[in-house]
């Protein structure tokens, strides 16, 4: 049997304990070897429940250095994305990094050339183009049923980062966190109109807004109106403070007919055609592993396998810092009251 892959975590907290680690234990070609949190406790636990023997560590470099590792997954606070990267790269490992990637788009482009230097593979987290409804949806897009795209609508909003990760304190704080919902939740959603439709965006006009967590220097609301390079129009909103039930739905409004993806519970994708007249519920792939565990993506089996050569990675770096720059942009505009083109 081949060796296996060697992987370290950096950042113990609730991605790499609902994601990522599940994910590496599901993966038959890796194996996690290392565990690193500033909180030794929560990397002791997670090696408890996945990978007893694996070794336990506080500080990242110290991981890099005394592990002879194949990959990381970067689990960590946002401003920490950019540094572990290149600390890693520059290690000769392989990275996946959560997103959003980096801070800046300096940082970004800095994270993507260290990559190309090292010749090893970067990629970036951007789930959401994995669920299941959203790789039909591109199917159906992709076939021609909708015809041209005319108008997307995306969101992605909940009751904040408090109900996910209670001790991520770090969430509401500008100098860790960077952005609030718009680079937490915005970015997901900018990665995955850009990866549907295949279109990039050239104007972006935002605004955001901090409505309710006061104790907080970061924006708990962010909307935005954009258009794509070809004239295809769309609004991309994202928020901290939705209660009652999560909207995280993409609508399509195109030439024949309207295309509603997680818009509605228990119909993911579903096409309103006008000729002729009919409604068409698409069934969707269940998550790589059971009903339950709605984080069964394989992002971390991809990775595992795109680095050895035998799969395409779902998100690379390059690709993901277009998605980084969307928000950038929608940033600047909403500081400036003026709309903000992107350079392609
Ligand atoms: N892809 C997705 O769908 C998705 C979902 C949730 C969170 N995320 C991203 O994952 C990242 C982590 O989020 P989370 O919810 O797990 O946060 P969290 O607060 O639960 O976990 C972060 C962990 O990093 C640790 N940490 C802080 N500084 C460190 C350092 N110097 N070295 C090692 N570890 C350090 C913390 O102690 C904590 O355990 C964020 O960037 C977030 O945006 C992605």
């Amino acid at each position: 049997m081949d060796k296996k892959f060697r992987v370290g975590i950096i950042g113990c907290g609730q991605i790499a304990k609902y994601l990522h680690v599940p994910d590496y234990a599901r993966c038959p070609q890796a194996e996690v070897v290392a565990f690193c949190d500033i909180d030794v406790v929560k990397a002791r636990a997670l090696a408890q429940e996945f990978a007893p023997d694996a070794q336990i560590f506080h500080d990242f470099s110290m991981m890099l250095k005394e592990m002879d590792l194949d990959g990381v997954s970067i689990c960590t606070p946002n401003y920490l994305h950019g540094p572990a990267t290149i600390a890693a790269l520059k290690a000769d490992c392989h990275v996946l990094v959560e997103k959003p990637m980096a801070t800046s788009s300096v940082e970004a482009q800095k994270m993507v050339d260290a990559a190309k230097k090292a010749k090893k593979l970067l990629m970036v987290d951007q789930t959401q183009r994995l669920f299941p409804a959203h790789v039909k949806a591109k199917e159906v897009l992709d076939s021609g049923l909708m015809g041209k795209i005319l108008v997307v609508n995306s969101m992605f909003g909940h009751s904040g980062p408090e109900n996910w990760s209670p001790t991520g304190k770090w969430f509401f704080k500008k100098k860790e966190a960077r952005f609030g919902a718009m680079a937490d939740l915005g970015v997901h959603k900018a990665d995955l109109i850009r990866f549907l439709t295949g279109k990039e965006v050239a104007e972006i006009s935002g605004y955001m807004n901090r409505l309710e967590k006061k104790n907080s220097d970061v924006e708990d609301n962010f909307v935005s109106s954009f258009t794509f390079t070809d004239g295809t129009m769309g609004t991309l909103c994202a928020s901290w403070t939705v209660k009652g039930c999560e909207a995280n739905y993409t609508i399509f409004h195109c030439a024949n007919g309207t295309l509603r993806v997680c818009e509605f519970p228990g119909k993911p994708v579903v096409a309103y055609l006008v000729n002729p007249q009919c409604e068409i519920e698409f069934p969707t792939a269940q998550a790589a592993t059971n009903d339950d565990d709605e984080w069964g993506l394989n992002a971390c089996g991809n990775f595992v396998l795109a680095s050895l050569g035998r799969a395409t990675p779902f998100c690379t770096g390059e690709d993901a810092k277009k998605s980084l720059d969307i928000i950038l942009a929608a940033e600047k505009s909403a500081l400036t009251g003026k709309s903000v083109k992107l350079n392609h």
